[in-house]
């Protein structure tokens, strides 16, 4: 998720450049750079770390060579490849047209293996470990009429056009071309891109934040559309050249919304990010019908030869584990345990070299999941990281990795990180079924395509956000809550609790439902909210007439009955004082869609008890003491 700039115009292109890509920042800060057509050539200039760096070393080189009043610019949430200098975009090709053309590019480009392998044939070599670098080089061969296909010769869109139709996956891919300073192509395929048009300046960007201080009339770029800005305007095209029409809209948010998409809260923003960030989390996992992690240092022998798994991880990435452990156990049939990470190396767990550790990190950095992992690689485990954050120091020290391209999540509150780490935890799932032959690779592929869908029902979900703040409102003056769930429902209902603790500073609790006779039930009293996450009663009918008993002995005590459940399950409905609907969905994937609407509950209660949904007290974002 990475942020993206385009100018043309009559201003200085490295000021506008530089002023979107501020606006951008939260969007990814492992790096960022900018390459401006000059003399009939291209200044790029490129920097790990936070923009701030970039701009030092352009006050170091001197910025002489960066006059022009166009440009693109990026800043970069690490795909593929570490965040080093190296790997910052702009990427420009190589000797094939003398370093001419550059790209920018948010997303991931699936097949960028066998595209850099044809490349290598025709002595065409990637300087970086990025997907991006491909398109350069190959859009460059469009350029230059070297491609199959030499008719896009001199023709920077028809040349985009072409490599867009090659590339798989999620892209949007912005170029400059040292031969057309005046222009700058880009091409989109699930992956935003907005054009700003100003009087006598086009803009093109990630989201309209980067322009909005130079312009409010805007263009929301469709599905697999090339776009030609020029100062005077721009053409948009479907990949095959066709002319498109499109509308033209204005901008009505402020600055600081325009950021947040428009809310009020990147959190909530963040939120409705999640079916893109489980997508672009599967995307490329599937090759050839087989599941492939991202770094694996691990071969199928040493998978095969597991015997057990541990998963390790806090707070809101050990909820997520918790699901690990249903699917690992139930398409493997091997034992896993999970133990929240500060506990793990403290008990003397046993581990040897047939363990796998499965170590999941939002941020990579978490010292309680460091020390339980480098506990496990001392007792020679093999791990294997679930991590959002590329580089950071839990994949680096892991035996593979799985990352969820969440991008970066500012809200303190985990939440897309969240539903992101549910979608790679099944991914591992289904890589050890697929190396210990306990599902057959057709079955594999069909999971995986189920998992797929899961972004599809998530959006259904946040259709009727409406609903979860109006409940989050009638709760809002609750002393407390609790939450009831069982099998997958039971992690769902324990991160339903943490959000609600954590944003609204509201005691609240989870319970696997059957626990309720054994304590918790005397905590019910007149008018005490009780969330019930229902599993659905085709997939889970005995579970669902247990928590549906649970249900009604609560009501019974007088509480009051929240109740997520499937679309259509009229049994609940007369022991429900509230009902939010679920769109049908397997019984492993249903936490992806249960945990939206408690997600929204929680920030709700929060913003009407007046406080920062975004920074909850006490807390931050990475946790590096023990
Ligand atoms: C809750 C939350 C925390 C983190 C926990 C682990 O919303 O964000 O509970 O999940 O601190 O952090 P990571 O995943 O970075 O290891």
């Amino acid at each position: 998720m990475c942020g993206i700039v385009g100018y043309v115009g009559h201003r200085p292109a490295l000021d506008v450049v530089l002023a979107g890509l501020r606006r951008l920042e939260y969007r990814g800060y492992d790096s960022a750079g900018v390459a401006l057509p000059h003399s009939g050539g291209l200044a790029v200039e490129r920097k790990a770390g936070a923009l701030v760096n970039l701009e030092q070393r352009l006050d170091e080189i001197g910025r002489d060579t960066f006059t022009g009043t166009a440009g693109i610019g990026h800043t970069r949430w690490a795909t593929h490849g570490p965040p080093t200098d190296r790997n910052a975009h702009p990427h420009r090709s190589g000797p094939a047209d003398a370093g001419k053309t550059a790209v920018v590019h948010n997303g991931i480009i699936e097949n960028y293996l066998p595209l850099r392998a044809e490349l290598e044939a025709l002595d065409i070599w990637a300087e970086s470990d990025t997907d991006t670098e491909i398109a350069a080089h190959l859009v460059a061969l469009a350029y230059a009429g070297r491609a199959a296909d030499p008719s896009t010769k001199g023709d920077l869109p028809a040349s985009v056009r072409s490599v867009a139709l090659r590339l798989e996956g999620a892209f949007t891919l912005v170029v400059t071309h040292a031969d057309e300073p005046d222009t700058i192509v880009a091409a989109r395929r699930s992956s935003p891109l907005v054009l700003g048009l100003g009087e006598g300046e086009t803009f093109l960007a990630s989201d309209v934040a980067a322009f909005i201080e130079f312009t409010r009339n805007a263009v929301e770029l469709g599905q697999d559309q090339v776009v030609t800005i020029t100062r005077d305007g721009y053409d948009v095209t479907d990949f095959r050249g066709e002319p498109v029409a499109v509308s033209p809209f204005e901008v009505t948010w402020d600055l600081a919304a325009a950021e947040k998409g428009g809310h009020d809260y990147f959190m909530l923003k963040e939120i409705e990010e999640q079916p893109t960030a489980i997508a672009d989390t599967l995307r490329g996992h599937l090759v050839d019908g087989r599941i492939v992690l991202d770094e694996q240092r691990l071969t199928d022998q040493d998978l095969r030869d597991v015997d057990k798994v541990f998963v390790v991880a806090c707070g809101t990435a050990y909820h997520s584990g918790l699901l690990a452990k249903y699917a690992i156990e139930h398409w493997t049939r091997l034992p896993v345990e999970i133990e929240v990470a500060s506990e793990f190396r403290y008990r003397d767990p046993v581990l040897d070299r047939s363990t796998l550790v499965v170590a999941i990190s939002q941020s990579g950095e978490t010292a309680d999941t460091l020390e339980a992992l480098r506990h496990a690689k001392d007792q020679k485990a093999r791990v294997l990281a679930i991590c959002n954050t590329n580089g950071a120091q839990i994949p680096r020290e892991s035996d593979a990795v799985i990352y969820t391209h969440a991008g970066p999540e500012i809200g303190v509150a985990a939440t897309k990180t969240f539903t992101a780490q549910v979608a790679a935890n099944y991914l591992v799932g289904l890589a050890l079924a697929q190396a210990r032959g306990t599902k057959y690779p057709d079955e594999v592929v069909r999971e995986f395509h189920e998992l797929e869908a899961a972004p599809k029902a998530v959006e259904t979900v946040l259709e009727s956000l409406g609903e979860a703040r109006a409940l989050g409102q009638l709760l809002a003056d609750s002393k407390a809550v609790l939450f009831l769930g069982r099998h997958v429902g039971y992690p769902v209902a324990l991160e339903g609790a943490l959000k609600l603790k954590e944003l609204a500073y509201m005691h609240a609790e989870a319970f696997a439902a059957g626990e309720l006779k054994h304590g918790p039930i005397a905590l019910i009293e007149p008018g005490l909210p009780v969330i019930v996450v229902m599993p659905s009663p085709k997939g889970r009918a005995v579970l669902h007439s247990k928590l549906l008993s649970n249900i009604q002995e609560i009501k019974a005590r007088g509480a009051r009955t929240v109740v997520l459940a499937e679309a259509g399950d009229e049994t609940v409905k007369p022991f429900a004082d509230h009902l939010f609907e679920l769109p049908p969905i397997s019984t492993l994937l249903q936490p992806l869609v249960a945990t939206v609407p408690l997600q929204v509950i929680a920030a709700e209660i929060a913003r009407a008890r007046g406080y920062d949904v975004d920074k909850p007290r006490n807390l931050a974002k990475s946790v590096t003491v023990e």
